[in-house]
């Protein structure tokens, strides 16, 4: 027979439960899972974890709401084939960034060239378009649009691209502890809470170049020293539309939740500057659609459907498992009307030790199948 709800939702996994000391931040955001920031993200370890529990060896997994590529990251590094699916471009320039195999004598050479021109004054900056002066100190904008206009030069552009993001974010006119989601610029010294003192917006964007364009290559060099020559696939476009082409072992996913996080929005300094298309309107659960009744019900009935056909495209028997933090108990009736049936769940403890949203919670790993 099957569990009740209650008897699922109640049991908590102590081995998924990690604290501070057993997993510093360090482990978190080994290699490329700290290429560029992500809210929203889910743990590798948790990946790894489930992998090793509820996918056959050698398999190949699916995520519908792949993020910043933590499930086919950990793909690659568990020796499986993988599937994200994502509706944001960044998301997925991200992605491709992370999980390409590399010839690294040849990225080496791109990335270190392109820092030793962008330092010598080379590129051009050209005018300024609006956002970038209303958000980046004079300078910064130039350094940033400079190394912008070498980035296209080289066969590894995406990286370069991925870098230029990553000082723009650095680089923006915010202040510390705000870096998330800024509300608008911020031009003068304030009292900083993060390092409890006064700060002042930064003025220059080529030392952030500069440092990421090393650490960059060096989390790139350490995750191709653990990688295997497994395959990941990336899917850009809306979960509810792509082709989900062939059979998967196992979907692994953690859904977008209403009313939380607006995904182009934390990266708009990236769509910006890199001109990528925004396919906003086309995000499931955003936080600019607000936690109303009618909110609720289209972001029900959008993950539903994305279930759904995600639980056509597994062999059979194969695991659907959403890690979600339930609030707002809407699961239970995603499933069912998916067509799949809740048979286990893990809970697990969260303790978020920094940032502004630091605090602790518990998050489920429903564990769902064909009914
Ligand atoms: C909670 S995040 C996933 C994070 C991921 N597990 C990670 O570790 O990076 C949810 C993702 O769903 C994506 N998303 C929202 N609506 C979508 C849609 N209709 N189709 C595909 N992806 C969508 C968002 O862009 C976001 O990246």
């Amino acid at each position: 027979m099957a569990p009740t709800q209650d008897a699922i939702y109640a049991e908590l996994d102590a081995d998924l439960s990690w604290s501070e000391r057993d997993l510093p931040e360090r482990e978190r955001t080994k290699h490329v899972h700290r290429l560029h920031p992500y809210l929203g993200k889910f743990i590798p370890q948790l990946v790894e974890e489930l992998f090793r529990r509820h996918v056959p060896a050698g398999g190949r997994v699916l995520d519908p709401f792949a993020g910043s590529g933590t499930t086919l990251v950990q793909a690659l590094e568990s020796g499986l084939d993988a599937t994200g699916v994502d509706i944001a471009a960044f998301n997925c320039l991200l992605m491709r960034v992370k999980t390409r195999e590399y010839n690294l004598f040849t990225l080496e050479h791109d990335l270190r060239d392109a820092l030793a021109r962008f330092e010598r004054g080379e590129g051009r900056a050209g005018r300024a378009p609006a956002y970038m002066r209303e958000w980046f100190a004079p300078a910064s904008a130039r350094e940033l649009l400079r190394f912008r206009s070498l980035t296209g030069e080289y066969e590894h552009a995406d990286v370069l691209q991925v870098v230029l993001a990553r000082a723009a974010r650095s680089a923006r006119l915010t202040t510390h502890f705000d870096l998330d989601f800024p509300r608008a610029p911020q031009r003068e010294s304030y009292w900083c809470y993060k390092h409890r003192r006064e700060c002042r917006p930064v003025e220059g964007a080529a030392r952030f170049v500069r440092r990421y364009t090393l650490d960059t290559l060096a989390r790139l060099k350490a995750f191709a020293r653990v990688r295997t020559r497994h395959a990941a696939e990336v899917v850009h476009g809306d979960a509810l539309a792509v082709e989900l082409g062939g059979q998967f072992d196992a979907v692994l996913t953690s859904p977008p939740y209403p009313g939380l996080i607006d995904y182009h929005e934390q990266h708009r300094y990236a769509y910006e500057l890199l001109r990528l298309d925004d396919r906003r309107e086309l995000e499931l659960g955003a936080a600019a659609s607000g936690t109303s009744r009618v909110a609720l019900a289209a972001y029900s009935d959008g993950i539903t459907a994305v279930l759904e056909r995600c639980a056509l495209a597994l062999r059979p028997g194969g695991p659907v498992l959403v890690v979600v933090n339930d609030r707002r108990e809407l699961y239970p009736e995603i499933l069912d009307r998916a067509g799949l049936r809740l048979d286990g769940c893990h809970r697990r403890h969260v303790n978020r030790r920094t940032g502004r949203r630091a605090g602790e919670y518990y998050e489920y790993v429903l564990i769902a199948h064909r009914a």
